[in-house]
């Protein structure tokens, strides 16, 4: 029997992973991989880190079953990440209303989040940054929204047009749904400043609209609290708020996809309705959530000597990563490349966006073997004391046209 024809109507590359995997095929010796965010050593490889073996030594003796687990995860799980988010002593957290989610990283958090709201009526337009994360308008898409986009960075791409994107917010209609970067912005790396997170609680409030916050970076910013301010700023009394958390970069988690969907209600009584609805959402999709990951970061988060081990092994990549932004910087200036790249070493997260034309980019992979997404996104995170050089090379030689 023949497939129907739109089986046979091949789907384009996935604009990251798709590249990864390009990259994973080139046969060049010399290629240099800057797609994905993923944070790198600087022997070129992902370490696991060593309070997660630890955290597994522990969960491999005292394995007993692998019995299903409950849809939402396990309360324990729930309860430490919503602490980690929220902060312990939130009014959201002490009230009962906000409820966290066990989910598969946090795209499967994202995709929970998006079912619930168009399964609930809750929301059937979302409001994206421009640029985004080139998965979050077609994670939208198919679940059924109208996606919408608010202006982010001005034409420098340093720094973010307040103006502009608070007047776009401001059109925003009741019930809209907006679609927030809690800290280390994909792909721009500039974040909102403390007074601007505010501006956009006052929009939010003004307008009745629905935050939803992208949380997959809690902790290479500039630390754990700092950098869930902005969204706790929008968690004000009786405020609705939902984030999405992921614990694939900060525990180095990547493949046991681990991460969770806090919904913050108006009430508890409400946040227990709500959680009725995200176990309705998980029960058609994927049922109930992996185990191991989620064990893992529990055993870490809720041992006090792990966790601050963890919290030591979360600051040294952070620092690398922030290190790597000045050696990037300096590099590009060596070589004098017209611009001014200065603003990258105060950029936070594993991205910066160069601003390249899709011929550069074409240029730099064809040419170079050297991999960067869109419109020149490159993975700070990804560089190396063998890889940067032949980066800058490339980039000055494709830039001089
Ligand atoms: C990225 O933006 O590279 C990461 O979030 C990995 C992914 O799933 O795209």
């Amino acid at each position: 029997m023949a497939l129907p024809s739109l089986a046979r109507v091949p789907a384009p590359p996935d604009p990251i992973l798709g590249l990864a995997e390009r990259y994973r095929a080139d046969p060049r010796p010399n290629k240099v991989n800057l797609t994905s965010g993923v944070f790198v050593d600087d022997s070129g490889t992902t370490p696991i880190l060593a309070t997660v073996v630890e955290a597994e030594r522990r969960l491999a003796a005292a394995a007993a079953s692998k019995l299903y687990r409950p849809i939402d995860g396990e309360l324990a799980y729930r309860e430490l990440v919503r602490a980690l988010v929220l902060g312990e002593g939130h009014e959201a957290v002490a009230s009962g209303r906000a409820l966290a989610t066990q989910t598969p990283g946090g795209t499967g958090g994202l995709r929970v989040a998006a079912d619930l709201l168009r399964q609930t009526g809750s929301g059937s337009t979302v409001w994206m940054s421009e640029p985004t994360w080139p998965n979050h308008p077609q994670l939208f898409a198919s679940a059924g929204f109208k996606v919408r986009s608010y202006p982010y960075t001005d034409p420098t791409g340093r720094r973010i047009d307040e103006a502009a994107m608070l007047d776009a917010l401001g059109q925003a209609s009741p019930g809209d749904v907006v679609l927030l970067h809690g800290c280390c912005h994909n792909p721009t790396g500039v974040d909102p400043s403390a007074d601007l997170w505010r501006r956009i609680g006052d929009v939010v409030e003004e307008r009745r609209l629905l935050p939803l916050v992208d949380l997959a970076y809690q902790g290479f910013g500039d630390g754990l609290a700092e950098d869930a301010a902005g969204l706790r700023e929008l968690v004000r009394p009786g405020a609705e708020l939902l984030v999405s958390t992921s614990f694939s970069k900060t525990f180095s988690l990547y493949a046991e996809r681990v991460g969770a969907l806090i919904v913050v209600a108006r009430s508890a009584e409400d946040a227990e309705a709500a959680q009725t609805n995200v176990k309705a959402a998980i029960r058609t999709n994927y049922s109930n959530p992996p185990a191991h990951g989620a064990d893992v970061v529990r055993t870490i988060l809720s041992d006090p000597e792990l966790r601050a081990r963890w919290e030591q092994e979360l600051a040294a990549m952070r620092n690398r990563i922030n290190a790597n932004r000045g050696d990037l910087v300096e590099a590009l200036d060596a070589r004098r490349i017209p611009g001014d790249w200065s603003a990258i070493a105060d950029q936070r997260g594993m991205f910066a966006l160069l601003g390249l034309s899709k011929a550069q980019v074409d240029r730099l992979r064809d040419e170079f073997a050297v991999y960067v997404v869109g419109a020149g996104r490159i993975n700070v995170a990804g560089f190396t004391s063998s890889n940067l050089s032949p980066f800058a090379d490339a980039l000055a030689k494709v830039v001089a046209g």
